[in-house]
């Protein structure tokens, strides 16, 4: 069997180069052990429509990489615009910040053409395709215009919100009935699943049996799967990463001081200004905590093209500098803010170096820091994860201290609680977290999900529903280069 993955954002690191976003780093060692084919933007985005399509193809452990050269014109409507400008900001139930046109719903739709015409060129009869994220929602429908029959799944690493955010989202009902020609969908939480099956039963008045959703495209099943990490393996790189240069610096440089670590793209989901709000009123309450802690906060840049995201960097800069500004002394600063990505191996040793891992999303998907900086931790004597409420994390996690990230007061206790919690406690919630995270892996959402996808019935698919074929996609003819 082929499998055949696709994702905006693909990774091939050398050495110990940062990765962004936890999508990427959750398939890159799953494309390595799997031997998948891994397809994605170049993100190089051409200048020159000759060069549009482009396909290069690079090894990766069992697998390989196969980036996709896009033009910068159609990339920016696709990825700031509908993708980072609609879709993210729906998907994380910020309705308020939907700012999109028809250019980039077209861009959008033809990017998802673009790809899959890619994709012919891999697809063996034995083929399985696995799409991530909301890059890609229409992507099974052009796939079967193309006549692919062979099993195509769907995962959903974002939130999936309740249908009344939907509802603000421009083609809305186009891009889920554009859904129905995935065989399999999967999320990252019962709820999410839950919000997605309430949409097809009440706007598009199916009636599903089981999670399965039949239609004349076909049957669509609907199914769970919380992403994980390797535990194992994460653990072991905290040990090593611990005796690593940065790590060590990082230690010495606090003086006594416990560490409280933040790990994020800098994104309005994440809750950063809360964040820091949070630890602002820790410092006021309680100023017995100066030079006793110090906070690391990592804000990997994001986005940079898109106006809100700017405006976020300008915001949490400001906002560093006001309280470094208050609560600073001739030798020690609250906050240090970083601006800029680390390896995973950097990180591993940081998380383990922190009494307090903090994650204050307004909402996630799942965020793999909270289970990364578990994993990390000293089994005789772990750090304790602060946890909002509105991760998918929380569902699973349930032993970390669970806070409402909009509650500035309760966060800031929390934090108060975890700095003080005795060893004998945070043992027993990291154990718990522990078993939690080996029974969950990474290695099991992979092989889970495709072997889901392997056994759902090859129905005699047709790709045509009325409002998708309707969508203005300007034509256009691809070149592709052959792909060895
Ligand atoms: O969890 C994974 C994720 O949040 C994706 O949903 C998203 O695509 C990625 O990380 C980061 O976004 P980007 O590729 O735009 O940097």
């Amino acid at each position: 069997m082929r499998l055949i993955v696709v994702s905006n954002r693909v990774a091939c690191p050398k050495g110990d180069e940062p990765i962004e976003g936890g999508l990427a780093a959750a398939l890159v060692p799953a494309v390595k052990t799997s031997g998948a084919i891994w397809v994605g933007s170049s993100r190089k985005q051409t200048s020159s429509t000759e060069q549009e399509g482009f396909a290069q193809m690079e090894p990766l452990g069992r697998g390989a990489v196969v980036t996709i050269g896009i033009s910068s014109e159609q990339f920016g409507g696709f990825y700031e615009g509908f993708s980072n400008s609609a879709l993210w900001p729906a998907f994380h139930s910020r309705t308020d910040l939907i700012s999109t046109n028809v250019e980039h719903y077209v861009s959008y739709r033809e990017v998802n053409a673009l790809i899959a015409r890619s994709l012919l060129r891999l697809a063996r009869p034995d083929a399985m395709f696995w799409v991530h994220d909301y890059h890609f929602l229409t992507m099974a429908s052009e796939l079967r215009k193309l006549g692919i029959a062979q099993p195509i799944g769907f995962f959903f690493h974002t939130p999936f919100p309740s249908r009344d955010i939907i509802l603000s989202l421009p083609h809305h009902s186009e891009l889920i009935q554009a859904m129905l020609n995935y065989d399999l969908i999967g999320f990252q939480t019962d709820a999410d699943l839950e919000n997605f099956a309430d949409y097809l039963r009440q706007e598009l008045r199916l009636t599903g049996n089981d999670n399965v959703f039949t239609t004349n495209q076909g049957a669509t099943r609907l199914a769970c799967f919380p992403i994980g990490i390797d535990v194992e393996q994460f653990a072991e790189q905290a040990v090593t990463s611990a005796n690593r240069p940065e790590a060590t610096r990082l230690r010495s440089s606090l003086q006594g001081s416990k560490l409280v670590i933040g790990v994020d793209r800098v994104d309005y989901s994440k809750g950063l200004l809360n964040r820091l709000r949070a630890l602002d009123q820790l410092l006021q309450r309680h100023p017995e905590f100066k030079r006793a802690v110090t906070f690391l906060q990592v804000g990997v840049p994001s986005r940079g093209k898109i106006p809100v995201y700017r405006q976020l960097q300008g915001e949490l800069a400001s906002l560093v500098g006001d309280i470094n500004g208050r609560h600073s002394e001739i030798d020690w600063i609250p906050i240090r803010y970083l601006n800029k990505g680390f390896s995973r191996a950097s990180l591993a040793g940081f998380y383990r170096a922190a009494h307090v891992g903090l994650v204050t999303s307004l909402n996630d998907g799942m965020n793999l820091v909270a289970k990364e900086y578990v994993a990390a931790q000293n089994p005789v004597d772990p750090g304790v994860l602060v946890l909002s409420r509105f991760t998918g994390a929380a569902k699973q996690l349930d032993a970390a201290l669970v806070v409402n990230p909009h509650d500035i007061d309760g966060v800031s206790r929390a934090v108060v609680q975890a700095l003080g919690m005795p060893v004998k406690e945070r043992r027993e919630r990291w154990d718990a977290m522990m078993e939690t995270l080996k029974s969950s892996s990474l290695d099991m959402w992979f092989s889970d999900f495709v072997s889901n996808l392997a056994e759902c019935p090859r129905a005699e698919r047709c790709a045509w529903t009325p409002d998708v074929a309707s969508t203005p996609v300007r034509s256009r003819q691809l070149e592709l280069t052959a792909i060895p």
